[in-house]
Parts: structure tokens; C-alpha cells; sequence
């Protein structure tokens, strides 16, 4: 690993794709004999401002502190450093920033491995310590690490330097284009605007915290975690991935399952993969199902007995799917969600405690029971606040907008396989996770579509030995669709009464019965109105109803929970509204400051259909319990 972190100061700019190479990204925890410490705070912030966009590379800025080379202002991570200060043209810029900041390795770590992990930067990232390249990533929500024994100093103060480039091309994932004006005449010179496929902003920087952690040299690399219920026992099957152990020596583990209090509630294994049965297994429960206990996790210790130990949280639990439901530990399940973005009050993306808490707090009030992780992976520490309160989770890829030809590459493809992998790699063990979803709103209506997707379903199947279902959002008809015939379980976004016939909620239930029924007769799939929504601006009032105003979105709402309503018995297993709050987008004709379709508004509060879809999902809770 090391040897490989120093091979990449030649291969600039190489991409280091973990997804796919076996290669564990397990989450920086604490151990008796692990050690974690942050790098997030304030660090230093320059952007490449020169009309190449590219002085910073022919001025070596990873060679000094950023300082030396410029004029730095100071940036918190993790954030997107667009809505931090009150410069437009840093909100709006597109190509390299460049961040560093000093730290200390404890001379007490100069026997273990020393590992720098980000957990995500948006998009293209570069990473220097003490002017030596260690690694790169591509990707701009999840998670990359690498060893840094060998560039680092135990006896002296480091730096760390990080070059973000934000700029999307037809292949990345999500992507984009760059569009230049040479017309002299109406745009000054270089001019160029980046061009999203998406409707949201595309908040950039290193947006997830940095941690920097120390492990025993032979290490547990990775943990796959496949759980099965037989009567009322939990069958754990697991596998521990072994790293740093040289040719030929042992690699002796001890493992046990403890519950949630920390006791041990299994025999011992000494093997490296196992199956352990667990009498009387407390399984995992979305929170709506099993009020009184859920979320339960259990913790799979795994103790290297040279002296390595990780803490594996898992739950109990299986989900499959029929023609017609959807199934938690053998109990029907109904999906009364919110479709939401990772997008933290005002300041822009970037993980946050505070507002993780209150969102969960938000969807409990609200009765809902899981969440789309739209329309990229969130943060891991808000991904185990879903385990550990029990919400359900559909895990989505950054695939959204893959809609033009030029989207659809051989290269793309093997990107957008490697960012699913890396997601699987991150997320398989969370029982919150249900289903995994590998975009959003794509071209799925054509031949092309179709080829791409059969692969990248067909790759998501390999690597998930628990055998999720499977999904992506429509927003194609139940007639010229060629990708929903590969999935498990029929996504589908509607905006009837919205961007079709606006103003007219009058024909949302006969479009929308009419659609369900077709969907439902052409692939016999269980379905879920997975988007549904209208805009809405808080405190704007009109009696009877006028599109932007609260009377209606709730009068919109009502139509849509009348036909939900028809086919909840029959084939439909879920409904997510578009979406939980209001979110910033690009500036447009249409976005009055962002999007506000949100039940909740960016500061998460109510509007008044927040309080109509409480009392339908409360009355819901009520009807699905199974205790
Ligand atoms: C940027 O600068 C580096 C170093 O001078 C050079 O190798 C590279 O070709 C330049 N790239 C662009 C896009 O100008
Ligand atoms: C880039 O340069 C322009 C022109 O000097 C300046 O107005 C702008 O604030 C700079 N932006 C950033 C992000 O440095
Ligand atoms: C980074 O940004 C520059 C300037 O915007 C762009 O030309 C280049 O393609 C980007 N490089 C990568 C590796 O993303
Ligand atoms: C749900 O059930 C509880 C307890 O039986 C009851 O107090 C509450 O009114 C019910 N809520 C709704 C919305 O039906």
C-alpha cells in the first residue's frame, strides 16, 4: 500500500479507484488498540484564479505551505466552500481550489500504520503531504484513504495539500459540460460557464470530515456481514479481509458478537469467515414497525490477535421482495418516506451533527420511516443515525442526468461501476440500507440506456451477496422503458398537476391510477411513487389554491394519497414525497433561490403540508406496526 501511494507522485493525475479491488474502506473507528484523530477545523484556501486555470500546477503549489504562494483565506472543513464567504465568483467557481493545513503524528504511532482518510471531496481530488503525492480520487461522495507512513514525520510538524476540482465532463459521474463564449463582443475574454445535468447545486471542497488513524501493522482490512432468520434465531455469516500481513505469517483473529449493551452473545470463532447463530436474535426494525425496539444493532468484534481489534456494528435483519410487496424479516413493509438532499441549512453541503440530529428529529415528527439518499451517497455518520434509529434507506449512486448520448461511454460505464462498488464497499453492512438505486432520471428509453444499465445492474448483483433489491428512479413511460424489466422493485417519478397540467389537480388520479396499473400489468413488480411534489414558497396563501402557495401543495398532496391509497393493498409498497426541504439549485427562471417543493423549508421547518403528510404517515405507523 505504501509502495503504491508513492508509485502515484509519477502517475499524475492517475485515478485510484478502490471499487471493485476487494479493498476495504471500513469507517476510522476507535479500539483499544486503534487510535482516530481529526484533521476537520479551519484550514487554508487558495483557488487557481488564473486564466489557464492552471498557474497553481505550473507553480508547483503543493511544494510550500499554500501561504507562501498566495494570498490564503481561511475555510472550515468539512464544507462546500461556495456559500462560505461573500465572494460570487468563489460561490460560482469551476476548476482547481487548493487547501493545506499543518499537523503532528504522535511519535507513540511510529510502530503502527498511519492512514489519511477523507470521506469525501467533491470531485476530483489530489492529495500531497509534505509535497509528496499519496494519492487521488474521483468521486465526489465517498470515501478514500491511503497509508502515509512513509511521506510523514514523527519527529516534525506535516502539511497536508488537497487540490479540489469540481469541474463535470460527459463521464463523470454525475455529469456535466463546460460551454465556452469566444464572442468577444458579448463575453469578455476565456469566459465559460459549467453546465449541469442536474437540478441542484453542485456544491464542491472536501465536504466530509478528514481523519487521520493508526492501526496495528497486520490489520483487519475489511468485514462483510450477511445476515438470515431461522425461527427465532439471528444467522450471522461474516468475513474478515486481513491487510499488512507479510507472506507466510499468521493471521490468527478471535471473534465474537456483542449486543447492544456491550455483552457477548456468541460462542468464539477463530476463523476468518464463519457463520454464528444468535438464539433468540433481537432483529433489526424500521422504527415504525417495531416502535418499542428498533433499530437494534449488534457489534462484531474482531480481535487480530497480534493485536488489531475493530468494532463492526450490524443489525439482524433480511428484505425481499414479491410480484406485489416488500418485505422486512418476512413482514410486509410499506415505504412512507421523503425523497431529500444531504443538504445542510444554508451553509451548503458538508456533514454536520447538528443537523443530522435534527432531521431525524424532523422525520420522526413527520412519521416517516425511511429516506432516498438523493441524489448521491450521504455521510456516513448520518448513514448510522439511520442504522441506530431505524429508518430505511434506499442508497443511491451519484447517476444522476445521465441523459445524453455522450453519457453513455465505455468509460462511464466502468466509472459508474467503480462509484457503485465503492458505495456497496461503504454501506454493505447497514441494515437501514434496503435497496441500492444506480440513478436517477436517466435516458431509459432507448437502446443505448438499456445496454448500459443491464451491465451496471448486472455488476450491482455480483457484489451484493445479500442480494438487496434493486432500483433506479423512472421518469420514462411504462411503454417506451427498456431498463425497468432489471430491477426489483419500479421507481417512479410523477409531477402530474405540476410539470404537467399545472394547476389542474383535478386529473391527478386518473393519470396517476391509469399509469400504476400499466406499470404494474406490463411488469407484475411491486412500485413506489418514489417522486412527487410542487413547489411551494412558505406564508405565500390563496383560497381556492394557485400553484406556489401552501393551500396548493396540500391540495396536490390529497389527490396523490387518494390513489396511493387505491393500491396500497394491491401492488403499491411505497411513496416518497419530493421531497423532505427546500435545497439551493442553479439560478434559473424556474428556481425562485433554489428549489421549494420541500414539505420542510431549508431551515426545517414546517409548511402547512408538512402537518397533512404527519397526519397520513402517523395514521400509517398506526396501521403497519407489527407490535
Ligand atoms: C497544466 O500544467 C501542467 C504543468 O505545467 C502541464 O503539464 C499540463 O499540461 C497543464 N494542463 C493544462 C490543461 O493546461
Ligand atoms: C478571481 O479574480 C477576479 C478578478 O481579479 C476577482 O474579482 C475574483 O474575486 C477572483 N475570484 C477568486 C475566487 O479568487
Ligand atoms: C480540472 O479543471 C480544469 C480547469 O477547469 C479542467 O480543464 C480539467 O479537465 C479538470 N481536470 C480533472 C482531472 O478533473
Ligand atoms: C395512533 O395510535 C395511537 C395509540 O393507539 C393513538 O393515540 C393515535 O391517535 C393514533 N394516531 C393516528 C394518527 O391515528
Amino acid at each position: 500500500m505504501a509502495g503504491r501511494c508513492r508509485l502515484l507522485r509519477f502517475l499524475l493525475p492517475l485515478v485510484l479507484w478502490h471499487g471493485g479491488l476487494g479493498k476495504g474502506i471500513l469507517y476510522p473507528r476507535d479500539s483499544e488498540s486503534r487510535v482516530v484523530k481529526t484533521l476537520d477545523g479551519m484550514w487554508n484556501f487558495r483557488a487557481d484564479n488564473s486564466s489557464t486555470r492552471n498557474q497553481s500546477f505550473v507553480d508547483e503549489w503543493w511544494t510550500k505551505p499554500l501561504s507562501q504562494t498566495g494570498d490564503v483565506i481561511p475555510m472550515p472543513v468539512p464544507s462546500s466552500y461556495n456559500d462560505i464567504t461573500t465572494d460570487k465568483s468563489l460561490r460560482d467557481f469551476v476548476g482547481w481550489v487548493w487547501y493545506d493545513r499543518h499537523f503532528y503524528v504522535s511519535k507513540m504511532w511510529q510502530d503502527k500504520r498511519v492512514m489519511l482518510r477523507f470521506g469525501s471531496v467533491n470531485y476530483y481530488a489530489m492529495v500531497w503531504i509534505n509535497g509528496q503525492q499519496v494519492m487521488s480520487h474521483e468521486g465526489g461522495h465517498l470515501p478514500f484513504e491511503c497509508e502515509v507512513n512513509s511521506v510523514v514525520s514523527f519527529s516534525a510538524v506535516n502539511r497536508v495539500t488537497v487540490a479540489v476540482n469540481n469541474t463535470l465532463t460527459p463521464i463523470t459521474i454525475p455529469p456535466g459540460t463546460i460551454h465556452f463564449d469566444s464572442d468577444t463582443k458579448r463575453y469578455p475574454a476565456g469566459y465559460f460557464v459549467q453546465n449541469l445535468q442536474m437540478d441542484f447545486f453542485n456544491y464542491a471542497g472536501i465536504q466530509r470530515s478528514v481523519h487521520l488513524y493508526a492501526t496495528q501493522q497486520a490489520y483487519v482490512d475489511d468485514i462483510t456481514i450477511i445476515t438470515t432468520i431461522q425461527g427465532t434465531n439471528g444467522v450471522v455469516s461474516y468475513s474478515v479481509t486481513e491487510g499488512g500481513t507479510g507472506q507466510g505469517s499468521a493471521f490468527t483473529v478471535i471473534v465474537i458478537i456483542q449486543d447492544r449493551d456491550g455483552n457477548t452473545v456468541s460462542s468464539v470463532s477463530t476463523r476468518l469467515q464463519d457463520t454464528i447463530v444468535i438464539p433468540d436474535a433481537r432483529l433489526w426494525w424500521p422504527w415504525t414497525m417495531k416502535p418499542d425496539d428498533p433499530g437494534y444493532m449488534y457489534t462484531l468484534r474482531v480481535n487480530v490477535v497480534s493485536g488489531d481489534v475493530y468494532y463492526q456494528p450490524f443489525g439482524i435483519r433480511t428484505v425481499r421482495v414479491s410480484n406485489t410487496q416488500f418485505f422486512i424479516n418476512d413482514q410486509p413493509f410499506y415505504l412512507h418516506g421523503v425523497g431529500r438532499h444531504e443538504d445542510v441549512e444554508i451553509r451548503g453541503r458538508g456533514s454536520d451533527d447538528a443537523t443530522i440530529a435534527r432531521d431525524f428529529y424532523m422525520k420522526k415528527w413527520l412519521g416517516v420511516n425511511g429516506f432516498r439518499t438523493a441524489v448521491y451517497p450521504f455521510a456516513e455518520e448520518l448513514m448510522d443515525q439511520a442504522d441506530r434509529q431505524g429508518f430505511v434507506v434506499v442508497d443511491e449512486t451519484p447517476g444522476v442526468g445521465i441523459t445524453q448520448p455522450d453519457n453513455f461511454s465505455p468509460v462511464g460505464l466502468s466509472h459508474h461501476k467503480a462509484v457503485m462498488g465503492e458505495l456497496y464497499q461503504r454501506d454493505k453492512n447497514r441494515p437501514s440500507v434496503i435497496m441500492w438505486s444506480i440513478a436517477n432520471e436517466p435516458t431509459s428509453n432507448t437502446a443505448q440506456g438499456e445496454a448500459y444499465f443491464k451491465d451496471l445492474i448486472a455488476h450491482t448483483r455480483d457484489l451484493d451477496e445479500s442480494k438487496r433489491p434493486i432500483t433506479f428512479f423512472c421518469n420514462k413511460d411504462y411503454d417506451t422503458d427498456r431498463v425497468a424489466q432489471f430491477v426489483d422493485v419500479i421507481l417512479i417519478n410523477r409531477y402530474l398537476g405540476w410539470y404537467s397540467d399545472v394547476g389542474h389537480t383535478e386529473v391527478i388520479q386518473l393519470q396517476l391510477s391509469d399509469d400504476l396499473e400499466n406499470w404494474h400489468a406490463k411488469f407484475n413488480k411491486p412500485l413506489v411513487v418514489s417522486e412527487y411534489g410542487a413547489d411551494t414558497l412558505p406564508g405565500l396563501h390563496r383560497e381556492p389554491s394557485f400553484i406556489f402557495t401552501e393551500e396548493y401543495q396540500t391540495d396536490f398532496m390529497k389527490e396523490y394519497f387518494r390513489t396511493f391509497d387505491k393500491y396500497r393493498s394491491q401492488f403499491l409498497v411505497g411513496e416518497m414525497i419530493w421531497c423532505f426541504a427546500d435545497f439551493i439549485t442553479a439560478q434559473q427562471l424556474n428556481r425562485v433561490v433554489g428549489n421549494h417543493k420541500g414539505v420542510l423549508t431549508r431551515e426545517r421547518q414546517p409548511k402547512a403540508s408538512a402537518h397533512l403528510l404527519r397526519e397520513r404517515y402517523l395514521s400509517l405507523v398506526n396501521s403497519t406496526r407489527t407490535n
